[in-house]
């Protein structure tokens, strides 16, 4: 609806209406967890299935621990070394203070701080605060004020840039130390810090609806391929704009949904040239995102 001071949106937040705030990964549809009537709101506004359990944000590990069970040595080793930063830690919960509704029902809590100061000044006014990503369920997600505005139409924004990670956070199953979700704190980072072996398991969570295959996708049909020959035999003359993933992977994650959406119905496909290098693991979490946005891969 409007562009809004983080102060208004404070305001926002304790009258029980959801905000869309900005993270360093991406922006966030932000409610207090100890407000159920925002929290359904969140789940309406974006049109998400209630078995798809919500991210809660807080400022440090101190309030962390007081929504989860108990903060093993791996959890706080990894606070202290990614928090605030883009790492999502998944522990069993406190069952008193975060309600099934945000855990749909689930024994755990996805739980991360973010790396803004706008966001954490929210959390400090207002308590823990639950946000997903701000797009409508299934659809790329927003890396600028912008995208909410034309997607989300009837929402509030802060507007603090661009986000300067520009995919969402990696998950860590930390009791199981399985990554569920990859991002651009890489496996490597996690088991260098823990110096345990970090398993992959993010492929075979499909039963949670946001691992499923067909998120992120913009209108307009994504085209993976490696030969320019395959492409045009695939194309049939038909016409398409080409991403390029460039060779920096911080700088492709940045942009990657801008450029996503500024592509999106120029054409009738969007099509991205695969390079071997974008199979290295620091390229990981492009490549998730990648797969889960395209209808075509052609090797
Ligand atoms: O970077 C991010 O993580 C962004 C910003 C806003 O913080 N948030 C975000 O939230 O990506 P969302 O809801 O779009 O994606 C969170 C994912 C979902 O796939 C959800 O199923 C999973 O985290 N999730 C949440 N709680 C979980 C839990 N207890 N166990 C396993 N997966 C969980
Ligand atoms: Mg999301």
């Amino acid at each position: 609806m409007s562009i809004i001071s983080i102060h208004q949106a404070i305001d926002l937040l304790k009258k029980g209406e959801p905000v869309a705030l900005p993270t360093e990964t991406v922006y966030g549809l932000a409610a207090p967890i100890n407000n159920l009537k925002a929290i359904e709101k969140i789940f309406e506004i974006k049109k998400r299935p209630l078995n798809d359990p919500l991210i809660v944000h807080v400022t440090n590990l101190d309030m962390a621990e007081t929504l989860i069970s108990k903060a093993s040595i791996d959890f706080e080793k990894l606070c202290k070394k990614f928090w605030p930063g883009p790492l999502t830690l998944v522990t069993e919960k406190n069952k008193t203070l975060v309600d099934d509704l945000l855990t749909s029902n689930g024994s755990t809590v996805a739980l991360r701080s973010p790396k803004s100061n706008l966001f954490l000044k929210a959390i400090d006014a207002v308590g823990p605060l639950a946000a997903p990503s701000a797009n409508l369920f299934k659809k790329v997600s927003p890396s600028k004020a912008e995208h909410i505005i034309a997607s989300l139409p009837g929402v509030c924004v802060v507007d603090g840039g661009a986000c300067e990670v520009g995919i969402e956070s990696t998950i860590l199953d930390v009791d199981r130390l399985k990554i569920l979700r990859p991002g651009m704190i890489t496996i490597s980072d996690i088991a260098n810090t823990l110096g345990k072996t970090i398993l992959n398991q993010e492929t075979e969570l499909s039963n949670i609806p946001g691992a499923e295959k067909d998120h992120y996708q913009p209108t307009t049909k994504v085209i993976v391929y490696s030969s320019k020959d395959k492409l045009e035999e695939f194309l049939k003359g038909r016409s398409h704009t080409g991403l390029d993933l460039g060779k920096d992977p911080r700088a492709c994650a940045k942009s990657l949904y801008s450029n996503l959406r500024e592509q999106d119905q120029k054409a009738d496909f969007i099509s991205i040239k695969w390079s071997p290098e974008y199979n290295l693991e620091n390229w990981l979490g492009i490549k998730n995102r990648i797969e889960k946005a395209s209808s075509y891969w052609m090797d």
